[in-house]
């Protein structure tokens, strides 16, 4: 898998990870759920440099002129719930990409055991396509694998890309294990660790809870 961590430089992506991180900011739902929003768009501007382009001849009012254009077939698949703001800053910039969706929670077997659980999935055919996956926080990267492999079951996809905007090393050293060497990360910071709970540590806590408030 070829990982690109884009906090290595400094740009105004770090404004809007910084915003999320902060217990003082990230309380105001909206506000979080924006910055991850404009986190996925800066994340699926940069993926785009790895897509295949075509020509496009276009017509302007006072001539023509070739434009280069995406001509991968696109399909964006969000982990519910908390993908869903990245979802959206994804589809912000590729608006015309077929969307599949796909449930996976942590099934706590003790307080500090899960196994991952993947019930909802509707998705077009991947036959041949470039999946785009998303979920905003990379931490043990078992949802990832779990979802890959019910997705199988959709077609053969052609490329993968990940997009995530945390990620704890120790999940993406699980997920290159497992998603195919072809594979594209696009994160856009990286922390070193998880605690006992599977949490990435400094992280910014539970990005479903702040997106969309708690659960029982
Ligand atoms: N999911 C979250 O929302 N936060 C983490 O730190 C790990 C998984």
């Amino acid at each position: 898998m070829i990982v690109h961590n884009l906090d290595t430089s400094n740009s105004v992506l770090n404004h809007f990870i910084s915003e999320i991180r902060d217990v003082k900011v990230q309380k105001d739902s909206m506000r979080f759920r924006r910055n991850i929003e404009r986190i996925g768009e800066i994340l699926s501007y940069e993926m785009s440099r790895e897509l295949k382009f075509h020509t496009n001849k276009v017509e302007t009012p006072l001539g023509l002129k070739n434009v280069p254009c995406v001509s991968d077939e696109l399909v964006l698949c969000s982990v519910l719930r908390a993908g869903l703001p990245l979802h959206q800053g994804v589809l912000n910039y590729f608006d015309q990409i077929e969307n599949a969706f796909i449930s996976a929670y942590r099934q706590h077997t003790t307080a500090e055991d899960f196994e991952i659980k993947v019930e909802y999935l509707a998705s077009p055919s991947l036959d041949g396509k470039t999946l785009i996956l998303v979920d905003p926080m990379l931490a043990t990267g078992s949802s990832l694998v779990a979802v890959q492999k019910a997705l199988k079951k959709m077609g053969e996809v052609k490329q993968i890309h990940l997009i995530s905007v945390i990620a704890a090393q120790e999940g993406i050293d699980y997920v290159s294990e497992h998603f195919p060497e072809n594979s594209h990360l696009w994160v856009a910071t990286v922390d070193p660790e998880l605690n006992s709970k599977g949490y990435i540590v400094p992280g910014l806590g539970d990005a479903g809870d702040l997106a969309f408030g708690n659960k029982l």
